[in-house]
């Protein structure tokens, strides 16, 4: 393993000397404002750029503490808006990518797909046509770094893991949507020689995430005693890894990872939803000094979600054995981290889910 950490702070100081421009899409989300924090810090020698709409998940209060930093701007914008990102990319004449912005809630993709075509395809591809256009008579040191879902490669039975030749089967509209747009990246790079790399992760979890996935979305509603809509019987198994590993994975990928390939992240933590979500009650309810058990009554079962995939496990062997990368927080500890940061933040939680928020909760939860 020696040699790889050496081989990386040599290959480090390269880019950091080399690397100015790097533009971040979906930096204003759960996942992107992690990476934009962690870029933002770690690397005061690039200017990080983080080009989001805004939309319901986008929130520029995941990013208060870095936002007055002199290597920081914010951009608002629409990567569907094929002309503006083309003007974009040649005023700013980006050194690197890393595309994250995306629809990401499979649930609103099963309402409503054509949304998720736009962001996730059409947004992907005027990305790759800009970088292809600036990038095409030098592309050395250059980066399109594209993060991916293991929700592409389908659902597992009871045994194995998601590799990377794991052939594509997505099944819901979202998923279908970022297993087209991973097919765009690899295109280009076949077909242009644009210097692509891909990432596919499984379930995070952590701080400043929108409540509609099941994690903060059952914190906050344990919280207020509502009840929690468990899809199905709850046997569906997900991988957790913790957002800020995932965002030091990216971060190694990005500068290490090399072009063409794909890389699987995990977080070798499988849990059946029934399992995590009993774990989440327990942790909560000590927390808000309730006797053990008050929220179990709590638990709904609702109709299961359509093409509901049973389970996700992921084999990150290529990422440990060739860049060295692992996990870091343990399970309990980010936990832990997770629910004291949503019951910390009140006003956080609140202000996301007032407004818009409660018409989409009652469409969705009200006839389950
Ligand atoms: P998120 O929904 O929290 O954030 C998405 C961000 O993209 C928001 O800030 C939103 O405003 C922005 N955005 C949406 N449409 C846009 C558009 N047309 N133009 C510009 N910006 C737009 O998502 P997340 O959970 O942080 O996921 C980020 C990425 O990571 C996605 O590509 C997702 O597919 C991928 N991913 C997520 C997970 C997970 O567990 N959350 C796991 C693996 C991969
Ligand atoms: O696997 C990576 C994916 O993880 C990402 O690509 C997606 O962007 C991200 O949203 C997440 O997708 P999931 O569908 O797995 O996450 P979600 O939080 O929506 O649901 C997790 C599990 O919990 C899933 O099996 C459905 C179930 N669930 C979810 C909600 C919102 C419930 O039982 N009840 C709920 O109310």
């Amino acid at each position: 393993m020696q040699h790889i950490y050496l081989k990386k702070k040599i290959v480090l100081q390269f880019y950091i000397f080399r690397m100015k421009k790097i533009l971040i899409t979906g930096g204003a989300g759960f996942i992107g404002s992690h990476v934009v924090r962690l870029f933002v810090n770690k690397y005061p020698h690039y200017d990080i750029y983080n080009l989001d709409a805004l939309t319901y998940a986008g929130n520029l209060e995941n990013l208060t503490d870095i936002d007055q930093k002199p290597n920081y701007h914010f951009i608002k914008g629409d990567i569907v808006n094929g002309e503006f990102i083309q003007k974009l990319f040649e005023e700013h004449q980006f050194d690197g990518v890393i595309h994250l912005a995306a629809e990401s809630h499979v649930d609103r993709s099963i309402a409503n797909p054509m949304e998720f075509i736009f962001t996730n395809v059409v947004g992907t591809v005027n990305l790759l046509n800009a970088a292809r256009l600036i990038w095409k008579d030098n592309a050395e040191r250059k980066r399109f770094y594209h993060i991916s879902t293991d929700e592409v490669y389908g659902s597992l039975g009871e045994t194995g893991s998601f590799k990377e030749t794991t052939p594509y089967r997505p099944h819901s509209p979202y998923s279908a949507a970022k297993a087209s747009s991973d097919h765009f990246v690899r295109a280009y790079h076949d077909t242009y020689g644009l210097p692509t790399v891909i990432s596919n992760c499984s379930n995070n979890y952590g701080p400043n995430q929108f409540p509609e996935k099941l994690l903060p979305l059952f914190i906050n509603n344990i919280k207020h005693s509502k009840p929690l809509p468990v899809y199905g019987k709850g046997i569906n198994v997900r991988d957790w890894l913790y957002v800020e590993d995932h965002a030091n994975a990216i971060d190694t990928i990005f500068h290490f990872g090399r072009d063409g390939e794909t890389y699987n992240i995990g977080g070798n933590n499988e849990w059946r939803n029934i399992d995590i979500i009993k774990k989440l009650i327990e942790i909560v309810d000590a927390k808000l000094g309730r006797p053990a058990g008050t929220s179990l009554p709590l638990i709904t079962y609702v109709t299961d979600r359509a093409g509901h995939d049973l389970r996700y496990a992921i084999d990150a062997t290529k990422l440990k054995t060739e860049l060295g990368w692992e996990p870091k927080i343990k399970f309990t500890e980010g936990f832990e981290k997770t629910v004291d940061w949503y019951l910390a933040n009140e006003k956080w939680l609140d202000n996301v889910t007032s407004g818009a928020y409660v018409d989409y909760y009652h469409k969705m939860y009200d006839n389950k």
